[in-house]
């Protein structure tokens, strides 16, 4: 018998803000991305789509790069005329490489937009979202931790990570490791199912640990390999957790603090181009040891 309850997550986008290549960067990982012989395939930017039952699909995190997302995995495409398989999008904070792809998704489609009441008033504020019909898109804001349904069967909560505002709301210094609406996780339920995604979190917290701990499956911020990797590829001035990221690796990483939670699928997405996970090599190879997973644009997970 044909189980319909199947959980069914595909990265659409792998790369973090600037996607790999970056349109103006020429680091080695974003020149070997141009080189099809390299092997290293273009990423494009920060998003999964889940499913139950592959025809309705829930989008988390409207990525600029989603035309290109929905041309790349045909699940996602029209079953017929003006139609899309797209039923909600679900948003972890207000940058743009989370929020930019909703101007895609204009042209009179009817979809359920979940966010913070933080994120949605970002979205409020800007008036050329108002291409997005309120009539056709409903936008619901969702108080942390409470549940809502993104598909039919398909359980939802919003939780508090450490974060900051948006790069582009940032007046002087912003505060860092913030909890509150600005940056989010995602927790999905179906069935005895448990799958988190997290992008964006400036810091582990033990709260944090212990939600994850047992989990199917958490797609986690993979910015960077090291917390001073902008500065020392020369690409940058501003340490990971100042742009509200934990690093990978050195104390008080992602790897250290996920690696014995005893979860079941732990992927590395939202990664930046300057990391060095991104190809074959001693950093790539310890994350793997350790029991991660590098994640890629059309990578699939069925639970
Ligand atoms: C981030 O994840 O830090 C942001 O996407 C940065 C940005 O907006 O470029
Ligand atoms: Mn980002
Ligand atoms: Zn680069």
């Amino acid at each position: 018998m044909k189980k319909t309850s199947d959980l069914r997550v595909i990265i659409l986008g792998a790369a973090a803000g600037g996607g790999l290549p970056q349109w103006n960067c020429g680091c080695p990982n974003c020149s070997m991305a141009r080189d099809p012989a390299s092997g290293l395939k273009p990423q494009s930017q920060s998003s999964l789509a889940v499913s139950l039952d592959g025809e309705a699909w829930a989008v988390l995190n409207a990525s600029p790069d989603i035309r290109q997302q929905i041309q790349d995995n045909r699940p996602l495409q029209p079953r017929r005329l003006r139609h899309s398989p797209i039923k909600s999008m679900v948003l972890t904070n207000g940058d743009i490489d989370h929020l930019a792809g909703l101007l895609v998704l204009r042209e009179k489609q009817g979809f359920t937009l979940f966010a913070t009441g933080a994120v949605n008033q970002i979205i409020a504020e800007n008036s050329i979202f108002g291409v997005l019909d309120p009539e056709l898109v409903s936008r619901k804001s969702v108080a942390i931790e409470e549940r809502f349904f993104p598909l039919p069967g398909l359980e939802a909560r919003l939780f508090s990570v450490p974060g900051k505002v948006p790069l582009f709301l940032e007046e002087g210094e912003p505060d860092l490791n913030v909890e509150g609406e600005n940056t989010v996780g995602i927790e999905l339920r179906a069935g005895s199912k448990r799958v988190y995604y997290v992008p964006g979190c400036a810091m582990m917290t033990d709260a944090l640990a212990q939600r994850l701990r047992g989990a199917d499956a958490v797609f986690f911020d993979g910015t960077l390999f090291s917390d001073d990797e902008m500065i020392a590829t020369g690409t940058g001035h501003k340490t990971g957790r100042r742009m509200g990221h934990m690093p990978i690796a050195g104390e008080g990483g992602s790897l250290d603090a996920l690696a014995h939670l005893n979860i079941y699928r732990k992927v590395y997405v939202h990664i930046n181009n300057t990391n060095p996970i991104w190809r074959a090599g001693a950093e790539r190879a310890f994350v793997e040891s350790r029991g991660f997973e590098v994640g890629f644009d059309g990578m699939e997970i069925q639970l």
